[in-house]
C-alpha cells in the first residue's frame, strides 16, 4: 500500500505518484500474453514520458513508440535500443525525420502518399536506405470516445487498403526505402476485441496480399488502444487480446509490435491534490482543490471519469464539483462526485492518472506544474522536481529586460 498521506507531506500537493512495481506487472502481463511469437511492447511514450518511467520500461526490455523527435530523444536517453524505437505520427517535420534516420531507428511509420516522398527524399540526400512501415486505416470503428477513434477514414490517421497496397510496391521498387512493417491502430481505450480482431484480419490480409507480389514484411505492428478500468468498465483480459491478433496470423512469420501506453501506466499512477476550500452557489456545491485542469486535462476534455478517494474522511456524503484554480468553468477534476463533508487540506487521491495525466499538463495559468514521484518496492524517490516560477519564465524573461 502507497502511504499516499506520507508522500503528499514530503512532496506537497498536487503531485503525480507512479507505483513502478505495478508498471511492471502490466508490462509482464502483457508480454508474456504473446509469448510463443516474436514480440516488441513498444511503450508509447506520449502516455507518459516521464525519462524514469521510460527508463523503468527500457530495463523490462521495452522499446517505444514515439510519436515527435523529442521521444525518439527521450527513448535514446532513457536506454531504449535504437533497434525497438518506431517514429509515428500524422506530421513529422523534415529535420524530425532527417534525425530518426541517421539514429538509424527500427521504422519510420508513414501516415501519407506525400510523406513517404518526403521519406524517400531525405533517405537519397542521406545516401540510406529508409526503413518504413505503412499505418493502415482499416475503417473499422473502435467504439471509444470520438476525440481517442482513430481508426475511421474520417480519422486524418493512415492510408486506406488501396492505397496502402500502391505505396507499399512504390517503396518496394526504391533504392532509398526498405517496407519492413505494417501498421494500424484503430483508438485508443478500447474494451471490446472485435473491432480488434477485425482490424488485425484487415491487415495481415494485406500482408499476404503483398507476400504474393514478392513484398516480404518482417513487423505487424497492432498499435497501442488496450483499454483499462477507470470505473467499472469490462476490460479486455490481455491474453484474449494477444490471441485475437495471433489467431489471424497463421501461416505468416512476423514479429508483432505493440504499442501500449495506457494499459502500462494509467491504473499505476495517482494524482494527489489537496482542498482549499468548500463553497456553495445556490444549492451546487463545489469542493475546490489545488490541482485543476492544467495538471489533469481528461476530466476537462474527454469528460472523463476518475475515481477519486477522499483519504481518512468519513460520513454523509453528498454531490459535488471537484474544482481547480483555474479561470475556466471547464476546470473540473470531477462533477457531482459523492464527498463528505471536505475540509482545508484533506488529501483526495484521483485514480488512473498514470497515463495522459502530467504529459498533458501546461502552465496555463502560471501554474508551475507538479512534481512526480516514483515507488518502487517501498521506497519513494522524485522522478521530476516541482515547476517554480523561474522555470516558468526562464524562456522569456530575457526578451523582457
Ligand atoms: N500508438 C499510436 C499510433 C497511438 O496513436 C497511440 C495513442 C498509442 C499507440 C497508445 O495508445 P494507448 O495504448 O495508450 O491507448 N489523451 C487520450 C489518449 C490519446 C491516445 C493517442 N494515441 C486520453 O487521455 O485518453
Amino acid at each position: 500500500m502507497i502511504d499516499f498521506k506520507q508522500l503528499a507531506e514530503k512532496y506537497q500537493t498536487p503531485l503525480y505518484v507512479y507505483d513502478f512495481d505495478s508498471m511492471r506487472t502490466q508490462y509482464t502481463s502483457l508480454k508474456s500474453a504473446f509469448k510463443g511469437r516474436k514480440s516488441i511492447l513498444a511503450y508509447a511514450v506520449k502516455a507518459n514520458s516521464n525519462l524514469s518511467v521510460v527508463k523503468h520500461f527500457a530495463q523490462l526490455g521495452a522499446g517505444a513508440d514515439c510519436v515527435s523527435i523529442g521521444e525518439v530523444r527521450r527513448a535514446f536517453l532513457a536506454g531504449i535500443p535504437k533497434y525497438k524505437i518506431i517514429f509515428s505520427g500524422v506530421g513529422k517535420r523534415d529535420d524530425e525525420i532527417r534525425e530518426a534516420l541517421e539514429r538509424d531507428i527500427l521504422y519510420i511509420n508513414i501516415e501519407s502518399e506525400a510523406e513517404l516522398a518526403r521519406v524517400e527524399m531525405i533517405a537519397k540526400e542521406l545516401d540510406v536506405q529508409a526503413r518504413i512501415s505503412i499505418r493502415v486505416n482499416p475503417n473499422i470503428d473502435p467504439k471509444t470516445h470520438p476525440y481517442i477513434s482513430t481508426g475511421l477514414h474520417d480519422n486524418k490517421f493512415g492510408v486506406d487498403l488501396n492505397t496502402a497496397k500502391r505505396l507499399y510496391i512504390v517503396a518496394n521498387n526504391s533504392e532509398h526505402l526498405d517496407p519492413v512493417g505494417i501498421h494500424s491502430h484503430i483508438g485508443s481505450q478500447l474494451t471490446d476485441i472485435k473491432p480488434i480482431r477485425e482490424a488485425s484480419e484487415i491487415v495481415a490480409d494485406l500482408v499476404r496480399s503483398l507476400s504474393a507480389v514478392g513484398i516480404e514484411l518482417k513487423f505487424f505492428d497492432i498499435g497501442g488502444g488496450l483499454g483499462v478500468r477507470y470505473d467499472n468498465e469490462e476490460t479486455i483480459d490481455p491474453y484474449d487480446y494477444a490471441q485475437a491478433i495471433l489467431s489471424t496470423l497463421s501461416g505468416l512469420e512476423l514479429t508483432v509490435i505493440g504499442e501500449p501506453g495506457r494499459y502500462l501506466s494509467a491504473n499505476a499512477g495517482y494524482f494527489l491534490t489537496k482542498v482549499l476550500y468548500e463553497k456553495k452557489n445556490g444549492d451546487k456545491r463545489f469542493v475546490v482543490v489545488d490541482g485543476a485542469m492544467n495538471d489533469l486535462l481528461r476530466p476537462s476534455l474527454y469528460n472523463a471519469y476518475h475515481k477519486i478517494d477522499a483519504l481518512d474522511k468519513e460520513g454523509d456524503e453528498t454531490p459535488a464539483d471537484i474544482v481547480g484554480p483555474v479561470c475556466e468553468s471547464g476546470d473540473f477534476l470531477a462533477k457531482n462526485y459523492l464527498l463528505p463533508k471536505m475540509e482545508h487540506n484533506d488529501l483526495l487521491v484521483i485514480h488512473s492518472a498514470g497515463a495522459y495525466g502530467f504529459g498533458m499538463g501546461s502552465n496555463y495559468n502560471t501554474r508551475g506544474r507538479s512534481a512526480e514521484v516514483a515507488v518502487e518496492n517501498g521506497q519513494d524517490r522524485m522522478i521530476r522536481r516541482r515547476e517554480t516560477f523561474e522555470d516558468i519564465i526562464a524562456l522569456e524573461k530575457e526578451f523582457a529586460e
